[in-house]
């Protein structure tokens, strides 16, 4: 029931595979990886508590044996001192150049695995068995990897390909419902930025995926994860069109920032406001038709998820300081702000300079709608 999508990378080339019961094929799939039967895990502790003895089981069924670090849940954890105590252990536990680590968790254990995985003795391998949708469906694929700077989020890091992904659809059985949706908006963004008629099978199937529907969750991961691919084989270091999979992210990461990459703002529930902002801009610069930001925002308050900024608790700053948040992103280009916008769903593109006004002006109408 699983399916295998090819991340074609010449050298760098891996599958992912997309379905339930993965974890107990573990062992059988990374196994003509290694060298020597064994593996370093690192994972999460509320991940590791649920999940890692069914791994270990899956990896003993073929003979591998394992050692786990479990890190701190939460996005403070991808920083210096984590990477650290990572690569201390990794050493500790005698990883050789020729072994592989396994990155098994959400997208911060992914992102700091990766990295520290790339940088271990100039660079070993590493295999993602992701444990949340946002991280089965963006993070886990296409190699970035990085840490967060106390001037922003992700600003360290380096492109550092898994040898293989693992997205055991069973998994996301136990994430919490905030969790799912949060996942959901990077599903959505898919739609949003390429493919029109995933957006039409998203209206009419997402409220099923969300309550648990199997099928639907290993297309929506699937076709995801091919976008993704297809995207990042065109533009591995994101010199063009890797950056429409940043549709939301500009407004997101502003909004990150404010609400001080704290619970009031899951990533994936920021990509969502995001993504409405972004089609809201669009349609007043007579870029996409006039109606089309209110099927995007129908569609996300029909799933339950944050859509305005009135959705997020608490204070934020005025516009002008959420516009200096922006020109904080690492998306800036010669001081520009690169944004993705849309022509209509699924017809994103990215342009390099939009006007400040015009951001300004989204930005004050969203907050006064608070
Ligand atoms: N998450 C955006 C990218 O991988 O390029």
């Amino acid at each position: 029931m699983s399916n295998i999508i090819h991340v074609p990378l010449g050298t760098r080339a891996y599958d992912v595979h997309v379905g339930p019961g993965l974890l107990a094929l573990s062992g059988a799939l990374i196994a003509p990886l290694l060298r020597r039967s064994r593996v370093a895990v690192i994972t999460d502790e509320a991940v590791g508590a649920l999940h890692l003895d069914a791994l270990r089981a899956g990896l003993a069924a073929s003979g591998i044996e394992m050692t786990a670090l479990a890190l701190p849940p939460g996005e403070a954890t991808k920083c210096w001192a984590q990477l650290e105590r990572t690569t201390e252990w990794l050493l500790e536990a005698q990883v050789e150049r020729g072994d592989v680590v396994i990155a098994f968790g959400g997208g911060v254990i992914g992102d700091l695995v990766g990295f520290a995985a790339a940088i271990l003795r100039r660079g070993v391998r590493f295999v993602q068995i992701p444990t949340s949708l946002l991280a089965q469906v963006d993070s886990s694929v296409g190699g970035k990897t990085g840490i967060n700077s106390s001037r922003g989020k992700n600003l360290i890091g380096a492109f550092h390909q898994p040898s293989l992904v693992l997205a055991d659809t069973d998994i996301l059985e136990t994430l919490k419902s905030r969790d799912f949706l949060a996942g959901y908006g990077e599903v959505v963004k898919y739609g949003l930025l390429g493919d029109a008629a995933f957006f039409d099978w998203l209206e009419g199937h997402a409220p099923a995926m969300a309550a648990g529907d199997m099928a639907a969750r290993i297309y929506a991961v699937s076709r995801s994860v091919q976008m993704k691919a297809d995207i990042v084989a065109r533009d591995e270091t994101e010199q063009g069109d890797r950056a429409l999979l940043n549709l939301g992210h500009t407004f997101c990461h502003a909004l990150e920032a404010a609400t001080g990459y704290s619970g009031r703002l899951l990533h994936g529930e920021g990509v969502a406001i995001g993504c409405a902002l972004a089609f809201e801009l669009s349609a007043r610069l007579g870029l996409c038709p006039q109606e089309t930001p209110s099927r995007v925002r129908a569609h996300l308050k029909w799933m339950n998820m944050k859509v305005d900024l009135s959705d997020i608790e608490g204070d934020l700053p005025d516009a002008d300081a959420l516009l200096a948040l922006m020109a904080q992103d690492k998306k800036m280009q010669e001081g520009k702000l690169h944004f993705v916008l849309a022509r209509n769903i699924g017809e994103a593109f990215v342009t390099p300079d939009v006007p400040r006004e015009a951001v300004l002006a989204v930005l004050r109408d969203a907050l006064a709608s608070r």
